[in-house]
């Protein structure tokens, strides 16, 4: 079989078996999947733990969430350096539908991250009693709630574009064959 055309980030095109992400690209994918996943688990399920423990459910959720934070700063200055770009298999529409749902995805992150990090802030809170963010509104109980409904709003919404981003994924594997899904997850068979 005459082997495929793979491009890399300076736009060669150069023979290669078959184009996929390089091995950091792949990796802060599913770091964030993962991270993503339990942040949303643990907010959802928080008041189900034994209230003893709630303190410390929250500063690993708190903790977490600064940490998905540095990982997508970490991984939009990897794209936009070293990580290896592929060309679109898609017509240009589905290419745009594609890059906008990356992009909103990208932004919620952040957002939700930020939204996070600001609710915490207003109302001052420990962290695994090791570290203590000072209050900026200490007792404004209607910002806090504020900050918390938009937090878990923009949350909510990553869950639902995850999901209809990982069905756009699924679709390409199985309907379309056109290996989209096997350039982020390289042990997976056409
Ligand atoms: C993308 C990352 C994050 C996701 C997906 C996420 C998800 C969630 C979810 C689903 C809830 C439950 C909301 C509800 O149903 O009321 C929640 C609550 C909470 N999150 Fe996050 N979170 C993230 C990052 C952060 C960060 C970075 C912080 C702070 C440093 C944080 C602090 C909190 C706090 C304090 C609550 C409790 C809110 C309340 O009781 O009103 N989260 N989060
Ligand atoms: C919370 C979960 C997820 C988030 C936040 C997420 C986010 C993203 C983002 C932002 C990109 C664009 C990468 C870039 O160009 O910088 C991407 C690419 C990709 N994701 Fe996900 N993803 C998630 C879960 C999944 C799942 C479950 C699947 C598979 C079923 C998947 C399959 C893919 C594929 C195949 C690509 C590459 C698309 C292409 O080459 O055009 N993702 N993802």
């Amino acid at each position: 079989m005459p082997p495929t055309l793979s491009y890399t980030a300076d736009a060669m095109a150069v023979p290669a078996p078959r184009a996929r992400y390089d091995g950091a690209t792949i990796a802060l994918h599913w770091l964030t999947a993962f991270l993503i996943a339990a942040l949303w688990g643990i907010g959802q399920t928080r008041f189900y733990v034994p209230a003893a423990l709630r303190h410390d459910y929250l500063s690993l959720h708190m903790t977490l969430g600064l940490a998905l934070g540095v990982l997508m700063i970490g991984r939009l200055i990897w794209r936009a350096t070293a990580g290896r770009h592929l060309p679109p298999v898609e017509d240009r529409l589905m290419h745009f539908a594609a890059t906008a749902m990356h992009a909103a995805l990208y932004l919620l992150i952040l957002g939700t991250v930020a939204l996070g990090l600001t609710k915490v802030w207003a109302g001052g809170s420990e962290v695994f009693h090791l570290f203590a963010f000072p209050a900026f509104a200490p007792g404004n109980r209607a910002l806090g709630h504020l900050l918390g409904g938009w937090h878990a709003l923009a949350a909510n919404a990553i869950m639902i574009l995850a999901g209809l981003h990982a069905a756009a994924g699924i679709f390409h594997h199985l309907l379309l064959r056109d290996g989209v899904l096997r350039r982020m997850v390289p042990f997976l068979k056409d």
